[in-house]
């Protein structure tokens, strides 16, 4: 096996370790598997959820205001969860394309062990998506942590992935993103959101998130799906991480399908596509937005990293917003 390396990129305070791959290492190739996914094995609900409705369709600020419910696709198996969590050395990565428009899917041998759940994620892909599968790239994004009690491993506020904030004119086909994981499962808020005050372009989407959720004292926060679960959610789906109860180690895996590229300086680059995307520094901070609400507690209204002032945690410190404040 080749040598491991990283390439380190900081910017804007934020540090990321960007594994380099060897291409003597090879690849794994995968392609669907027609029929292995059923969608007829789907309930009724899911089946006729908002979520596969909204399928390959332009993102619309306005599709917040029908509740979006993530759809379970299957469970892995015993044999998948075993490799799922099998110790080793493979590295984090951050939206690692796998998969080009019209491509396989292609991953680097040291994730090999997760090349079954890749397959699930194919298979339910080609299953539920039949029409557009070819036309979005695929990004896997890994992190495997020790979480500590009362910690979360990783501090968002609520959010969906995928936003098309003022800068994406026009909008394009909205994100669409399977996760599993074998413990801590995101906790998703299915209601609904008006975000047709906000002006994008100033207004933090996530806070107003944040506050509407708080509004309802969180009392639509819903994780009831068992460990392992292949979750489908859409860039409608409101989520956020959930605290930990006692110490986990834990593996989470993300596919985000995307008709975008995802060139952010810190993403993982897969040296088995001949592509050179000119990448850029990108984080919501940058932005300069504002809270729609500059009165809601202040918890709603910070970044992780900032004291409910304003000011900078200190490193390792991060504010949690307050969605239950009732
Ligand atoms: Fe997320």
């Amino acid at each position: 096996m080749a040598a491991r390396t990283f390439r380190r990129v900081s910017y804007n305070n934020k540090h990321y370790s960007v594994p380099v791959y060897a291409l003597d290492d090879g690849c794994v190739r995968i392609t669907p598997r027609s029929g292995a996914l059923d969608p007829a094995t789907l309930s009724s609900d899911e089946r006729s959820a908002p979520l596969l409705g909204d399928l390959n369709r332009p993102f619309d600020v306005e599709r917040f205001l029908v509740p979006h419910h993530p759809i379970n696709v299957g469970v892995l198996s015993a044999d998948e969860q075993r490799s799922f969590l099998a110790p080793g050395d493979a590295r984090n990565v951050l939206d690692l394309p796998i998969k080009f428009p019209g491509s396989d899917f292609r991953l680097p041998m040291e994730y090999a062990q997760w090349a079954p759940v890749v397959q699930r994620i194919a298979d339910a892909e080609w299953a539920l998506n039949p029409t557009c599968y070819d036309e979005y790239y695929c990004y896997l994004t890994l992190r495997r942590e020790h979480v500590e009690p009362g910690d979360q491993g990783h501090y968002a506020p609520c959010h969906v992935d995928g936003f098309q904030g003022a800068r994406w004119q026009p909008k394009v086909r909205a994100n669409h993103t399977y996760t599993v994981t074998n413990c801590l499962p995101t906790m998703y808020f299915p209601q609904s959101f008006d975000l047709r005050p906000l002006d994008l372009a100033r207004h933090d989407a996530f806070w107003e998130m944040n506050r509407q959720v708080a509004l309802t004292n969180a009392e639509h926060g819903w994780n009831d799906y068992p460990d392992f679960a292949l979750m489908l959610m859409d860039a409608y789906c409101v989520h956020i991480a959930i605290d930990a109860a006692r110490p986990y180690d834990r593996v989470w895996l993300r596919f985000s399908f995307e008709v975008r590229i995802f060139d952010r300086l810190g993403n993982g680059h897969n040296p088995f596509f001949a592509y050179d995307w000119p990448m850029v520094p990108r984080d919501i901070e940058q932005l300069g937005l504002v809270p729609f609400d500059p009165t809601c507690e202040a918890s709603l209204r910070v970044f992780p990293w900032q004291a409910l002032d304003g000011s900078p945690n200190p490193p390792g410190v991060y504010t949690k917003p307050n969605l239950r404040p009732r």
